[in-house]
């Protein structure tokens, strides 16, 4: 098996071939003046099965999956017997229904063109829903880096925080997140409108005052979802807020925001590099292809 640094995760690339000790197969990217992407392989991949490590997040995500598809042709081309694409952030996930009509389904679009790309199997982390696995042709796996991001918590000396999702959905990984931490878990009530995108959050019957709470989502976009809740978790008397989440995308001035709101700290996962990517996925996604070798 070879790896390939796609260059929107080169280091997580690196990290996963360190854990793993298998062979690195660099990628030249160069961007035209008029914006499209070239990319070419540094590397024999004759008769081998690739890996090629690439997240697809903001910004650039159009570009970041074109890159993706062009590196799994390129591999094909070259003769490589498998390709693996690992997309720690899987763009266009949350677009995975028809919501409204005269939509289409975006996600299922972009499947297909992986697949045409010649990419034989996919993993992700934390997927916004898993119900976008069933839009996939071909065999697609989601694994969940929410207990790396409570033992985060657990080697600073929060064991027994309490575990929020801050909606009904993802109650699930604060959950998870609980069997690490050992403290109480609960969720906020959110409701979106589909045509403002306004969301309205309650923190109705949430008993977590004088706690140290640290809200999990799999997701931060605006901010908008955790700056509501740690004014809830503020007015109901909490000690402390943290954000945690698998995908800090953080646009704009989501993270001060958030930070301005009460959040003591952020921290989020290498799916998205930036400042407040604390959590490598590496170990996670080593531990996935050391089962495939
Ligand atoms: C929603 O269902 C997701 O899990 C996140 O809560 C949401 O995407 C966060 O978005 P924002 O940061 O813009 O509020």
């Amino acid at each position: 098996m070879k790896i390939v640094l796609g260059p929107a995760s080169r280091e997580l690339a690196e990290g996963v071939l360190k854990v793993i000790g298998c062979q690195g197969v660099s990628v030249v990217l160069r961007v035209f003046p008029d914006g499209e992407s070239y990319v070419r392989l540094e590397g024999d991949v004759l008769g081998e099965d690739i890996v090629i490590v690439q997240t697809t997040c903001p910004p650039m995500q159009d570009s970041k999956l074109f890159q993706l598809v062009f590196m799994a042709d390129a591999a094909k081309r070259a003769g490589a017997n498998r390709v693996t694409a690992v997309v720690p952030y899987f763009a266009y996930a949350r677009q995975d229904k028809l919501f409204l009509s005269g939509e289409g389904i975006s996600v299922e679009t972009i499947v297909r063109m992986l697949g045409a790309s010649g990419i034989d199997d996919l993993i992700t982390v934390n997927i916004h829903s898993e119900q976008v696995l069933s839009r996939f042709s071909f065999p697609v796996k989601t694994v969940s880096a929410i207990s790396l991001l409570a033992d985060y918590f657990v080697d600073r000396g929060y064991r027994g925080a309490y575990a929020l999702a801050p909606d009904k959905g993802a109650t699930y990984i604060a959950k998870e997140a609980q069997q690490v931490l050992g403290g109480g878990v609960g969720h906020l009530s959110k409701v979106r409108d589909r045509y403002t995108g306004q969301t309205a959050q309650s923190g109705e019957g949430l008993d977590v005052e004088g706690q140290t709470v640290v809200i999990f989502d799999d997701i931060i976009s605006t901010g908008g979802t955790i700056v509501g809740a740690a004014k809830i978790l503020k007015d109901l008397g909490a000690k402390h807020v943290f954000a945690a989440c698998v995908h800090p995308l953080l646009i704009g001035d989501a993270a001060k925001r958030m930070l301005d709101a009460g959040v003591k700290e952020i921290i989020g996962t290498d799916s998205v590099p930036g400042p407040y990517s604390k959590v490598s996925l590496s170990p996670l996604i080593s531990e996935q292809l050391k089962g495939a070798i």
